[in-house]
């Protein structure tokens, strides 16, 4: 459930009138809604409530604005991060270190030292190589680090092939074969705490069954972990909850989810950790974008919208679906592509699709466009960044500006020898 809804004939965020925000703040941009992001960590909470011990870790991937974290932040989520950037805006946002959980497959030595010494509380190793430098670093420092082996159980997640992590031949976590003796190897090095195990099989899974199949995989190799005499006391259950992108296409609950994880993880007695990025941020923003023309295309008009690939990059990116919608919709439906104004053929938002019919110069918004979208966001033809906002009930505030060509001219040097 989301807070985007119309009334009275035209589009609101929470109490909100979008068309309020267009004329403030201008379009193209994405508006979060307060009360949509506590609604669903609060879901996501209670639908675990039956679980002994559990830690949420936010994939601040997804979303890294700092208002975003903040929400999230106050209700208890800490941050998984894959960069020294996402953790510094995670601290900043109010997170605290230890809730802190270090993902990625290319964490440099710099990166390893930065984190430990700010405090963060777990790091997911991903290869052997990478252990050994932690423990190294770490022991250099006086410190012990406290971390978890990813491990790859060949699982297809059953989604897009780019937002697939949890099969053999991607990149990520080490082989489930191999892991014993690395587990070993790496638990006898001075400086590092192994204290369990971390999988992720990829993102908006609509089908739990190879998330149940990768966990009892993981769940085993725990328990031969703990039978061999480790200490095992967590296992990551990453992220992947998918959403509902578009209407009618409805994902698992948290709370089917939830059910799930309990009938797995019975007598593991550990502390589950939980990474969720979409599934929080996703139906808590819209893009909020202007017809600039509708074009008769030769086989269907072409609605030009003024947001692009560059602002939105996860159709062009991955054939994914986001709902369009009119914000003063008249009830009138025809079919049509949309596309934005950067110049490529795969700035197309949508092609042959029944949508409401809009003229130029309405608002119209994507939907479910709150997780991987202002984060995904370029300055492609030199167009702004986009900017952000947040609602709360009947106020708004910007939350990220719109980064003009300006500033970023600004940051670009010609250098002397090109100066006559
Ligand atoms: N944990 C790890 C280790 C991950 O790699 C990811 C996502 C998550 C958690 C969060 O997954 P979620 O709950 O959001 O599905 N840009 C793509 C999605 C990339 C996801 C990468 N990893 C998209 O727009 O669909």
């Amino acid at each position: 459930m989301d807070h985007f809804a119309i009334r009275e004939g035209r589009m609101f965020a929470e109490d909100v009138p979008m068309a309020h925000i267009a004329e403030k703040v201008g379009t193209p941009v994405y508006v979060y809604s307060r009360a949509t992001l506590e609604r669903h960590a609060r879901v996501f909470r209670d639908a675990l409530s039956a679980l002994p011990s559990i830690h949420i870790a936010f994939a601040i991937k997804a979303n890294p604005n700092l208002a975003v974290l903040r929400v999230l932040a106050r209700e208890g989520f800490g941050g998984d991060i894959v960069s020294i950037g996402e953790m510094k805006r995670a601290l900043a946002a109010g997170m605290k270190a230890a809730d802190i959980v270090f993902s990625g497959v290319g964490k440099t030595r710099g990166d390893l030292r930065d984190a430990l010494d700010a405090g963060v509380g777990q790091f997911n190793i991903e290869l052997e190589e990478e252990g050994v430098a932690l423990a190294e670093i770490a022991k250099s420092m006086g410190k012990t680090a406290t971390a978890v082996l990813r491990v790859n159980p060949d699982v297809d997640a059953g989604t897009h092939a780019k937002i697939s992590t949890g099969k053999s031949e991607n990149k990520f976590g080490v082989p489930i074969d191999q892991a014993p003796d690395m587990f070993g190897r790496l638990a006898a090095l001075d400086g590092l705490a192994m204290r369990g195990l971390a999988l992720h099989i990829g993102s908006q899974i609509f089908d739990l069954d190879p998330i149940e199949r990768a966990y009892v995989k993981v769940g085993a190799l725990a328990m031969q972990l703990r039978g061999a005499g480790f200490v095992i006391d967590r296992v990551d259950l990453g992220g992947g909850l998918g959403v509902p992108y578009e209407r009618g296409k409805v994902p698992p609950s948290p709370a089917i989810y939830g059910e799930m994880v309990a009938r797995v993880t019975k007598g593991w007695d550990v502390t589950l950790m939980f990474e969720p990025g979409r599934v929080i941020a996703g139906n808590a923003g819209v893009l909020l974008t202007r017809v600039i023309w509708v074009k008769p295309g030769i086989v269907r008009p072409y609605v030009i919208v003024d947001a692009a690939m560059n602002d939105l990059a996860r159709p062009a990116m991955y054939d994914a679906w986001h709902d369009f919608e009119a914000v003063l919709p008249s009830g009138e439906r025809v079919v049509a592509n949309i596309a934005g104004p950067v110049c490529e053929s795969g700035d197309t938002f949508a092609m042959n699709r029944e949508i409401d019919a809009v003229k130029s110069g309405d608002l119209a918004v994507f939907r479910t466009a709150g997780a991987y979208g202002a984060t995904m966001a370029s300055t492609y033809n030199s167009r702004a960044l986009v900017p952000e906002v947040m609602v709360d009930g009947d106020k708004f505030a910007i939350v990220a500006e719109r980064v003009v060509p300006e500033k970023l001219i600004a940051a670009e040097q010609v250098p002397d020898f090109l100066k006559d």
